[in-house]
């Protein structure tokens, strides 16, 4: 049986990179089956849907998808593959390789991973007016004042469960565990708004449980959410597994890409209990549409990540392989990297080493 992969190309500058990504992937010669179902405006033109019925059907006929970034008019697939499937965990390797164009004095030896909690926190939807609240008598944990519900306003809930919190820490300390057996330190480094907020504390509450009382081999170190930020650029290299609640991860991700060179460089994965999807951490690029000059490198250590996911770790290793040489070659490098090359010139030089 194939392994068969869901594309979807998403918005703006994304296709520009998931294209030749998946000829490259074509080029591999594995035995994969691509699907590439109509979503985005093909959908909307189609069934005045950016996320169809025909979409969703491949995404659950398939054994992983493959994402580029979305401006929002397939935003629908991203819903559906993280809480329709519940992929409840967001990996982010943050990896310095020799050619990447870091603006740090010494990037050497940056390797860690982020672990994002990919389901709850402040994106559950869970957002109205003030007056929405009136019945609920909110008043503050901190001043003890009632809430004014008829002031004109809106009002976005953080829920962090005990449920959700063990499930992606204990997913955190396997990862790190997996990378100790071949030489990371076994380091979980997990931040939070701690001092503030309730959630917060709940969440590395429970993760440090999780990491003392059921991994006892790893480190554990807890440091608060402001603080870590600092110590992501200040000292990179510390760290090893870093465990954090959704919008932490989603914003340090795109500070811990700036450190190694850029968004262009950084792949994701969302994986769950079953199912498992690839995109950059990046967005759509708007900015660049268009001009065929987004670095594909996150897209392609993606699907990087999407071939080790699927078995073919051999080919997951050429495929980085690859990569990596063209950046230690540091010819066909993209604008973002210092460099002049087009995408296509960049895919091209991959080829060649591949
Ligand atoms: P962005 O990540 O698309 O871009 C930020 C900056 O980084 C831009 O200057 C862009 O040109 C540059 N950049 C990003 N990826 C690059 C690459 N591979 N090569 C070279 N340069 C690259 O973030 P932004 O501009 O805040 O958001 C744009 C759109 O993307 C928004 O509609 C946002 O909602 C969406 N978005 C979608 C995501 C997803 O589909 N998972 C994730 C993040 C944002
Ligand atoms: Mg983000």
């Amino acid at each position: 049986m194939p392994k068969r992969v869901v594309v979807i190309e998403g918005e703006d500058a994304a296709p520009e990179a998931v294209r030749p990504t998946v000829e490259i992937l074509r080029l591999l010669g594995l035995d994969i089956e691509f699907l590439t179902p109509p979503t985005g405006q093909e959908a909307i033109d189609k069934y005045s849907t950016g996320f169809p019925n025909e979409a969703r059907n491949a995404i659950d006929a398939s054994d992983a998808t493959l994402f580029g970034a979305t401006s929002g008019k397939s935003a629908g697939a991203i819903v559906y593959l993280r809480w329709g499937k519940q992929l409840y965990a967001n990996v982010r390797p943050v990896r310095w390789l020799p050619g990447f164009n870091s603006p740090l004095r010494d990037p050497e030896g940056i390797d860690f991973v982020i672990v994002r909690e990919n389901l709850e926190d402040v994106y559950m939807g869970l957002e109205g007016p003030l007056r929405e609240l009136a019945l609920a008598n909110p008043a503050s944990r901190i001043t003890g004042e009632p809430l004014d519900t008829d002031r004109e306003g809106r009002f976005t809930v953080k829920v962090i469960t005990e449920e959700g919190s063990r499930r992606i820490a204990s997913f955190a300390c396997r990862l790190a565990l997996q990378r100790k057996a071949s030489g990371y330190p076994g380091k979980l480094t997990v931040s939070a708004k701690t001092n503030m907020l309730a959630a917060d504390r709940l969440f590395c509450r429970v993760a440090e449980d999780v990491c003392r009382g059921e991994f006892p081999h790893l480190i554990y170190e807890q440091f608060i959410v402001d603080d870590f930020a600092r110590r992501i650029v200040a000292d990179p290299q510390a760290l090893d597994v870093v465990l954090l609640p959704n919008l932490y991860g989603d914003i340090l991700s795109d500070e811990a890409a700036g450190i190694i060179g850029g968004l262009g460089l950084c792949p994701s994965a969302c994986y769950g209990d079953s199912y498992a999807y690839f995109e950059p951490v990046h967005g759509s690029a708007p900015d660049i549409a268009g001009r065929n000059v987004i670095n594909p490198t996150a897209t392609l250590l993606s699907a990087a990540m999407m071939l080790d996911y699927l078995g073919f770790a051999g080919a997951a290793r050429r495929l980085e392989d690859a990569v990596a040489a063209v950046y230690a070659e540091g010819r066909a490098l993209t604008p973002d990297q210092g460099g002049i090359a087009t995408t296509t010139e960049f895919c091209e030089a991959v080829k060649e080493r591949l």
